[in-house]
């Protein structure tokens, strides 16, 4: 059965499960993975009540043991995989201290990099497959109080987009995907389905006619 990787995995009104219920649906035995074992538990029961496979593995995306150890779990038959773990915390950089842009580093960019290279080692024997970055407005822009998000998650972009250059030939296809305001569900307004619905069209695109980056945003949205 092919495999799906989806890294950071969170209440089931969030993209992360929402992405995670999808690909099952699509037929793939998804691992879920995020640091609350809990959360993970009852979504993998989710899936498996409606006639899917999905598998918990509790991983912190900045930890390269237990990221390594997440794609040992899915092996070779790996299709997909999303990194989509993300901390966004205001702060302003005069009162900040270096461990906490440390830490947004570490999960939005670091743990790309952990994540990424692991997936892209078990799909370049095959020659194929799916790596996907969740990014946000963040990536593309420094706003006011939020320096240490933005600078993580505009290094997560570039570095998706060196991946995408240097195994795009060698049939990986690595993409980007920019939300671009708040998700709904619990937090408000771009239509979770419809993001899901990006991820999924990006999975399928033949490999003649490969997009990099989608940007997605409500129709209402100024930007
Ligand atoms: N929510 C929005 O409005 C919005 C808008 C634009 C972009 N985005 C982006 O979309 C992505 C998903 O955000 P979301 O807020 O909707 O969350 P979500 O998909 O519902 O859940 C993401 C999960 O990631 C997990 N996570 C955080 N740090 C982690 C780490 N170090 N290791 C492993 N897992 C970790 C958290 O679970 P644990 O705490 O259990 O580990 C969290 O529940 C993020 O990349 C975010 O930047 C979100």
């Amino acid at each position: 059965m092919k495999k799906a990787v989806i890294l950071g995995v969170g209440p089931e009104a969030g993209l992360g499960a929402q992405l995670a219920l999808r690909f099952a649906r699509e037929g793939m035995h998804v691992l879920a993975a995020s640091r609350t074992p809990s959360a993970l538990e009852k979504l993998v029961s989710k899936i498996r009540e409606s006639g899917g496979e999905a598998t918990a593995v509790p991983t912190d995306a900045t930890n390269e043991e237990q990221v390594v150890s997440l794609f040992e779990n899915a092996g070779a038959d790996l299709e997909i995989a999303v990194y989509n773990a993300g901390n966004n915390h205001p702060g302003r950089i005069v009162e900040m201290d270096t461990e906490y842009f440390e830490n947004s580093w570490r999960v939005c960019c670091l743990g790309g990099f952990l994540f990424g290279r692991e997936a892209v080692k078990r799909m370049l024997p095959k020659k194929n497959g799916t790596l996907i970055f969740t990014g946000a407005s963040a990536s593309l822009r420094g706003r006011a109080n939020f320096g240490a998000f933005n600078s993580a998650k505009s290094g997560l972009r570039t570095l998706a987009q060196a991946m995408s250059k240097e195994y795009g030939p060698e049939g990986i296809h690595v993409a980007h995907v920019i939300i671009d305001g708040a998700i709904n569900g619990e937090k408000g307004m771009i239509n979770l389905e419809g993001i899901v619905d990006s991820y999924v069209y990006l999975h399928r695109q033949h490999p003649q006619a490969w997009t990099f980056e989608l940007d997605l945003r409500t129709s209402v949205e100024k930007w």
